[in-house]
């Protein structure tokens, strides 16, 4: 982590910008490729074009969270509203594209005082935080452009008020249960929230989390492969992206589903002048997917400190929203 600046992006606040990208891009890369069963986080999934494909997979049909998270949203946006209180500070981890946030905002109204999106993915969130401002002028958004998985800097002299840290998407989903435990623990240190309203995806048969995952339209895939593209632009990689293929994993006993790239041939591969060597059907781990049943959830979150205060569902049970509150 870099000592935190600030970067006009305007919008009405200045933004914090606190992340060497490039530097921690490589060590995270040559890290991963150089442990048995290689891996990528899947942070670095999200480079410009990443963050649009990823915006693609939400429309694609077989990719049910964003639509049931979405309709979970829009069906109890009153209620949710009217159990998170005035004068409030919105924090988002992982902000992306910022749709959520929109049917939040616009169920929340005036009670919303600060929007601070997080994220990685510097333009996507610059470009974020100044349609939020122009669409909703009487919020202050605040934005940080930071990797929200270690500790990042939140912007100073905010207002008092209510903090709410908005988790959408299963984003908690990427990480293992134990990490995400922490991750949960740490948000609610760090934002100083004492709500926190968060999208898990649940449980469910094989068949449609392959679906989802790998895709008939096949953007999931060109998503997956993007990330050897991006080393191969950002860090000087070799890797030949017809030689590798998408797959997606069910790992029930993990209760998750994991993405991998897999080697179609025995091939070696240079990153930043090292070489990797890969056996033909060796993967790389780029991805994975917790799915929670919403008590499963709910216990991971009281480890954290969080208390679990109501959760709502879309009607077939495939994704739940949780409202909890800090301890
Ligand atoms: C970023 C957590 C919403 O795990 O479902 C979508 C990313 N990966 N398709 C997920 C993803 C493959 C996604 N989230």
């Amino acid at each position: 982590m870099t000592l935190a600046t600030s970067q006009d992006f305007g919008g009405d606040a200045e933004a914090v910008v606190d992340v060497d990208i490039d530097a921690d891009f490589a060590r995270s890369v040559i890290a991963g490729l150089s442990v048995p069963q290689k891996q990528l986080e899947p942070k670095w999934l999200y480079d410009a074009l990443g963050a649009k494909l990823f915006e693609a997979i939400c429309e694609v049909d077989t990719y049910y969270p964003t639509r049931m998270e979405m309709q979970v949203l829009a069906n109890r946006a009153d209620e949710i509203a009217a159990s998170l209180g005035d004068n409030l500070i919105l924090v988002e981890p992982g902000s992306g594209e910022g749709v959520k946030v929109r049917l939040l905002l616009d169920a929340l109204g005036e009670r919303v005082a600060v929007y601070v999106p997080v994220d990685i993915a510097a333009d996507q969130l610059i470009f974020l935080g100044q349609t939020i401002s122009a669409a909703y002028p009487e919020i202050l958004v605040a934005p940080v452009v930071a990797d929200f998985t270690g500790a990042f800097t939140m912007p100073s002299d905010l207002p008092d008020g209510p903090r709410v840290l908005f988790f959408p998407g299963s984003t908690v989903g990427n990480f293992d249960p134990q990490t995400a435990q922490e991750l949960l623990a740490r948000l609610r240190v760090e934002s100083r929230a004492e709500a926190l309203l968060i999208g898990v995806d649940s449980c469910k048969d094989a068949n449609r989390l392959v679906a989802a995952y790998d895709d008939p339209v096949g953007v999931t895939a060109a998503f997956d492969k993007n990330i050897l593209n991006r080393i191969n632009r950002e860090l000087g990689g070799t890797f030949d992206l017809s030689a590798f293929h998408h797959e997606a994993r069910v790992v029930p006993e993990k209760s998750r589903v994991e993405m991998h790239l897999v080697s179609d041939r025995e091939q070696t591969v240079e990153v930043a002048g090292v070489p990797f060597a890969f056996a033909k059907g060796e993967t790389i781990h780029t991805e994975s997917s917790h799915k929670y049943a919403p008590e499963e959830f709910r216990a991971l979150a009281a480890g954290a400190g969080w208390r679990g205060e109501a959760v709502w569902s879309d009607t077939d049970g495939l994704f739940s929203l949780h409202l909890l509150r800090a301890d």
